[in-house]
């Protein structure tokens, strides 16, 4: 296995109570994420997945533990990680183009403009915006502005793409195309990503390994699950597959059940946050045969 590029280590969040005491919102969550791989946490609300996004982006601060990037303790933002918001989070008074040439110019301030314009319509044009590349937010749709922090964030070719929710806000057609073009995209250039979703299907198309969060307080990292899907699996078709429904199954189980008994099925027995369970889902038919 090759090195982490980014290594989540024993983190916890804990906010002090009115009264007295402590919540711990999570704790003891550890995760190591390698070149290339693209992962999906998912857990219910307020367990404490934006928390972690933010941590690793360097927007906040853990109470115990720590996100080490090279050997090191990150200490704050950087723009080898690129976040995408669940809305667009675009300067209104930009076009298109200025607001990914302004984030690029941060990225490389001797580049000259026109060398910067060039860069910022290659990756417009990869988000399918190239006629739109002069427009203001407030002519764009909800689609289309988030195809620009897209590409605002693909634009500046950082190590890691941080992603919190961002397809939420749009209709299900508008979702279901940029999700195949954000997987087509990812994959081409072997991306790494941290996605927070609360969609499994989504989950399933994008990731190559989905991270299962109890409910909170206490949240933990319950299991790892590894998208038994193959590489080429596509929105319109992945429901064929004979893998689709195991493992469609075992994470709506998870959501609907084992994240909010896991700390009762656990008690008692082993539980190592290090190593916490890897789950292949596949047939029973399958398992069967081997
Ligand atoms: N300043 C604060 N004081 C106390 N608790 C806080 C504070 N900020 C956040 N929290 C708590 O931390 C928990 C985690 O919040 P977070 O936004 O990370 O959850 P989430 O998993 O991203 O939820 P969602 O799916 O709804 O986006 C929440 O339960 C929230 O109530
Ligand atoms: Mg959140």
């Amino acid at each position: 296995m090759t090195k982490p590029l980014i290594s989540v280590e024993a983190l916890a969040k804990r906010y002090p109570k009115r009264g007295g005491g402590e919540t711990t919102v999570f704790e003891d969550i550890w995760l190591p994420i390698h070149p290339g791989e693209f992962v999906c946490l998912i857990g219910h609300s307020g367990c404490g997945k934006t928390t972690i996004l933010n941590v690793l982006a360097g927007l906040d601060r853990p109470t115990d533990g720590a996100v080490i990037v090279d050997g090191r303790e990150i200490s704050g933002p950087s723009l080898d990680r690129a976040v995408i918001f669940q809305g667009h989070s675009l300067l209104p008074w930009m076009t298109a183009l200025e607001n990914v040439a302004f984030a690029v110019s941060s990225r490389h301030p001797e580049w000259s403009r026109e060398k910067v314009r060039e860069h910022c319509r290659f990756y417009l044009n990869l988000v399918h915006l190239s006629g739109a590349e002069d427009k203001k937010p407030s002519e764009l749709s909800g689609g289309m502005k988030q195809r620009v922090g897209i590409a605002r964030a693909l634009a500046i070719e950082p190590k890691m793409l941080l992603m919190d929710e961002p397809f939420s806000a749009l209709d299900a057609l508008t979702r279901g195309s940029l999700q195949d073009e954000v997987r087509r995209i990812c994959t081409e250039t072997r991306q790494t990503v941290f996605m927070i979703t609360h969609d499994i299907d989504e989950a399933m198309l994008l990731a190559d390994r989905i991270v299962l969060m109890t409910n909170g307080p206490q949240a933990k990292i319950a299991e790892v699950v590894e998208n038994t899907l193959p590489p080429d699996r596509r929105p319109a078709t992945m429901h064929k597959h004979p893998n689709y429904y195991p493992l469609r199954n075992h994470l709506l189980d998870f959501l609907v059940t084992r994240s909010k008994t896991f700390a009762q099925d656990i008690a008692g027995k082993p539980y190592d946050p290090r190593k916490v369970p890897v789950v292949r889902p596949v047939p029973a038919e399958a398992l069967a045969a081997v």
